[in-house]
Formats: C-alpha cells, structure tokens, sequence
C-alpha cells in the first residue's frame, strides 16, 4: 500500500562545482563533476519515501541511467512498479553549483516527456495513495490527469509548480496545497508580495505554502495565514531544497499533520540538506 504517489521526472544530474556561473560567451574552469540521481519528482520520492510508504510514478529510458535511477529509488525504500520504461532516453539535467550553494539548472527531460495521462490513472487506480505529489518537469498532462484522480476519488492533491508555467484552473483547484516559491507565485498571481501572492492564489487553490528560502515559509489555509521560520543555516548547494520540502510535506501530511506543523518540518529538512554537497547527502 502507498500512502504517498510521486508522480513526475527522474533524471541523471551532471552536477559541476564551478567558481562563477559562465555569462554568455565565457568559458569558466570548473573544480568538480559528478552524477547524481535528481528530477524533482524523483528528489521528492526519496524524501516521502524516508518517512511513509510511497510509490514512484514516472519513465525512464531502456538505458544504464534509467536502470541506475530505478536502483536508488529501490534503495530508498520507493515503490518503482510505475517507473517504467520507454524508448526515449532517461531525463539528464546540467547542474552548475556555485561557492554560495545557488545552482543554475537545464534539463532535457526525454524519458520524462513520455510519461502519460493513461499512465498516470492506471498507476493510481492501482496504488490508490492518500496523497498524490506531483511538480511541473513532465508537462502538464500528467498533472491534470493526477488532480483530476484525485478529485474524483476524495484524495490529497500536493502540486509543486516548479519549473512554473501557467497552469490550468482545475489543477489549481485541486491544489491542497499549492507549494511554490516566491518566483513561481509571482508567475502565477501577478504579486510580488509573498502575502499578497498567497491571497491572490488562495482563492483558487484549497491551501497554499510559499516558499521563501532563508525566510521560512508562508502557509494559507481556511484564511488564515501562518508564517514559518526558517532554521537559518549555511547553504553548500540549494539543489534539491524544494523537492525535499515538498516531499517531507506531503509525507507528514500522508501522517495527519496540520498543514503549518508539516511546513515547519519540512523546512527543517531542507535547511538540512543543503548543508551538504550532492556526494555527502
Ligand atoms: O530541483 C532539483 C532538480 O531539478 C535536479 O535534480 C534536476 O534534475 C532538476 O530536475
């Protein structure tokens, strides 16, 4: 049984250690590379899957990283039954991280982009989990597909939008809550105001987290706004600090949190990884 369903991407991160990030037409020397598991939705898997039953719901290519991905979401305790494969190569992602823990990330999400509506429903009606977590890296169909099920079957629906795009009404509709950063509420409420952005999306979404890095978080539920502190840290690499929030979130919510203790906790466990480069976490 699978209290929690990641649905999204799983890609092979070529991660370099770089002194500045390149602007246009610089060549910079870089100090390290190596590959990683990442794809926010696998990211997410692994956090949820630290913390309560889940299942990974995505597609990988017949190909040594689809395998090896596939292999450390095993490892992690993450039901990969609906991580299949397809003919397109599994999602790489070129990850630049620089001395102050930022990262600037381009992702070729192959595999990704296979995963479908049909898919997603199967896999599901299958697992049947409290709560489906999903973010925006496999397109759109796959995430209306996931909040669709999950209205019609009286479940949590947990959408991080990030990369953000517009996204359609009933997927914001479904959204409880609707996890963003302050970027990705800007592009989805016209607000620069993290208070104001939450209000503006409170009204189409069930609940809404913004979250704003070394600031904490903000929550709005039932109309009323909380904010979260944040665990103030040094940062070594940001990479990865959103999926974990969003995954140990929906976990704790899987666990009969209220949204707020949830948020607080996530946040732990992001301020917690991005102490650490990708090789020591
Ligand atoms: O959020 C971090 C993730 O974004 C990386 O693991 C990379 O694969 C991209 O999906």
């Amino acid at each position: 049984v699978s209290t929690v369903a990641v649905v999204g991407s799983a890609n092979l991160d070529l991660v370099v250690l770089t002194p500045t990030r390149p602007t246009a037409g610089e060549t910079v020397l870089g100090e390290n590379l190596s590959e990683h598991a990442g794809g926010k939705g696998l990211n997410q898997a692994m956090a949820a899957a630290g913390l309560v039953p889940t299942s990974f719901i995505g597609r990988h290519g017949d190909d040594d990283a689809g395998r090896l991905l596939r292999s450390i979401l095993e490892k992690h305790n993450a039901g990969t039954t609906y991580f299949r494969p397809t003919e397109t190569a599994t999602g790489r992602a070129i990850v630049l991280v620089t001395p102050d823990g930022e990262n600037s990330i381009t992702v070729l999400p192959g595999a990704n982009r296979q995963l479908s509506r049909d898919d997603v429903l199967d896999a599901l009606d299958d697992l049947d989990p409290a709560i489906v977590l999903t973010q925006l890296e496999c397109g759109l169909a796959p995430v209306t597909a996931a909040a669709q099920w999950t209205e019609a079957n009286h479940k949590r629906f947990v959408v991080n939008a990030s990369p953000v795009t517009d996204v359609p009404e009933a997927v914001l509709g479904a959204a409880d809550p609707l996890i963003v950063n302050q970027l990705e509420a800007f592009h989805l409420s016209r607000h620069e105001a993290p208070v104001a952005a939450a209000i503006a999306l409170g009204r189409q979404c069930h609940s809404v987290v913004i979250t704003l890095g070394s600031q904490g978080a903000l929550v709005l539920e039932s109309d009323k706004l909380s904010q979260i502190p944040a665990t103030q840290v040094t940062a070594v690499d940001t990479t990865g600090a959103g999926d974990a929030f969003a995954g140990v979130l929906a976990a704790r919510l899987a666990a009969s949190d209220r949204l707020t203790d949830a948020a607080r906790l996530a946040g732990l466990a992001a301020a917690t990884l991005i102490q650490r480069h990708r090789s020591h976490r």
